[in-house]
């Protein structure tokens, strides 16, 4: 929720506006995959007074995508109106070789998701007579009909590669999450089976706690009444 929301979501919009200073505003930039990366990018990049395409294949998030106020479509339809695509899924070839065919001239695509799979760069590289670098980390594919596609740090994550990958104080939290966790497992292992836990609920509200007070943030305590009232079904329904 913290890492990906907000790490990746501004360290990404870093990356492409590093790697390329072009202006977010009025731009139409597509986010593939709404998921806590892809939220966190579009909402920043809406910040910046682009207009935000999602593009997804679960239809609880694409219709999540929809009601926070951005336009939901296939990234067939998408690509023809992209300024930017930027791909935070986890998925293999999103864009593909049928993506790169409807792209307009100049569009930038970028990965911030998984590895360098994201992106079908090897039918991309088919499809160009030529590869130019007019910018570090800017590779422009110059296609057979004579449009431009311009790749991103190879593909790779344009976050990391082009700019600096998440600030520091989001990866307190993560590197805290990851620290109490391996104490937990260190401390309960008698009892643990081998499988994928979540992280247990107190380690989260500790580490937020801790934010918090780093952050000069206090917030309101339950009283006995309140807690009493929350957990009781006998009050406040008749
Ligand atoms: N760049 C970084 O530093 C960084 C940091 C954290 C996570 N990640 C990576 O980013 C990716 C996304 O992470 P997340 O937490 O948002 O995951 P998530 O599972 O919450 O979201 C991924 C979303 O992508 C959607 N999706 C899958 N295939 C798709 C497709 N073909 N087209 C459109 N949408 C598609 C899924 O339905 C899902 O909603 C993961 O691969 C993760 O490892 C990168």
């Amino acid at each position: 929720m913290f890492d990906n929301r907000y790490g990746t979501g501004q360290s990404t919009l870093d990356g492409l506006i590093r790697a390329t200073n072009v202006l977010l505003a009025g731009k139409t930039l597509v986010v593939c995959g709404y998921g806590w990366c892809g939220r966190g990018l579009a909402s920043r990049a809406a910040g910046h007074g682009a207009h935000v395409v999602v593009t997804e294949v679960d239809p609880v998030r694409a219709l999540e995508a929809a009601m926070d106020g951005y336009r939901v479509m296939t990234l067939a339809e998408a690509a023809p109106q992209a300024d930017f695509i930027v791909t935070v899924t986890g998925d293999i070839n999103v864009i593909d070789r049928h993506h790169f065919e409807l792209m307009k001239d100049g569009c930038i695509v970028a990965n911030s998701g998984h590895f360098n799979d994201e992106i079908n760069l090897a039918a991309l590289d088919d499809m160009a007579s030529g590869v130019s670098r007019p910018r570090p980390y800017v590779e422009a594919y110059r296609l057979r009909d004579g449009r431009t596609v311009n790749v991103l740090a190879q593909g790779r994550l344009v976050n990391l590669a082009a700019a600096e990958g998440h600030p520091a104080a989001v990866m307190d939290m993560s590197f805290a999450n990851q620290a109490l966790c391996a104490e937990y497992v260190a401390r309960h292992h008698a009892e643990l089976v081998p499988r994928v836990y979540d992280v247990p609920a107190d380690i989260d509200a500790a580490i937020a706690a801790l934010k918090l007070s780093s952050m000069g943030i206090g917030i309101d305590v339950l009283s006995e009444e309140q807690r009493r009232y929350l957990a009781s079904w006998e009050s406040g329904t008749s």
